[in-house]
């Protein structure tokens, strides 16, 4: 199976980018991910630009959702909801024929140094993703709050959320292998 990641923060210290990092390790065997390209490289959404033609970022990024079996969004939360670029990332994406994310299963995870991990952020991203039709797994769910004591230097060292972030991915394993067979 090919999973492929989005990121919701651009920033190079980021506690989500370095979650997402963490994925490959505590994936089912057979699982092969890939991040996908930052979300900074992709303009802010406008529909002159799409009468033009979709910026390579846009068509790079739909195309490898596309082609994968399932996508996972790791995000921060930002003023209780979606960072801006996740967001814009997202509207450039559904634009696409086809969507790509349309049916597509998905994993949703977010990290805050704050006591709520971001979850604000992923019940407003779930809203989002039925827009989008994508086929969002409910439970179990992955919240890592206080992030800034479970990550250290990019790297994700508590044993703790290691273990529920692999009971998550097994979970999903199952459910994007369900949507697969039909
Ligand atoms: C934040 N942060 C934040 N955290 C949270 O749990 N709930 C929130 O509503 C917000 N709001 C917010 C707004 C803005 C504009 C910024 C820049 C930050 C804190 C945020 O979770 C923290 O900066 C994370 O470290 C960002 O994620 P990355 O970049 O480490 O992945």
């Amino acid at each position: 199976m090919k999973w492929v990641v989005l990121v919701g923060s651009v920033r190079k210290g980021s506690y989500n980018a370095a979650l997402a990092g963490a994925l490959a390790d505590l994936a089912p065997e057979g699982v092969e991910l890939e991040i996908l390209p930052s979300i900074a490289q992709m303009p802010i959404y406008d529909g002159d630009i799409e009468a033009e033609g979709f910026p390579a970022p846009v068509t790079a990024s739909g195309e490898k959702v596309s082609g994968a079996d399932a996508i996972v969004i790791v995000t921060p939360e930002y003023n209780y909801s979606v960072p801006g670029g996740l967001k814009n990332a997202l509207d450039w994406l559904s634009r696409l024929k086809p969507q790509p994310l349309k049916g597509k299963p998905t994993l949703l995870m977010s990290a805050s140094p704050s006591t709520m991990g971001g979850a604000r952020a992923q019940y407003h991203l779930r809203q989002v993703l039925v827009a989008l039709d994508a086929a969002v797994m409910n439970v179990p769910e992955v919240m890592v709050a206080q992030a800034n004591t479970k990550i250290t230097d990019g790297v994700l060292t508590d044993q703790g959320t290691k273990d529920f972030v692999k009971k998550q991915l097994a979970a999903f394993h199952t459910f994007a292998g369900r949507a697969a067979a039909g």
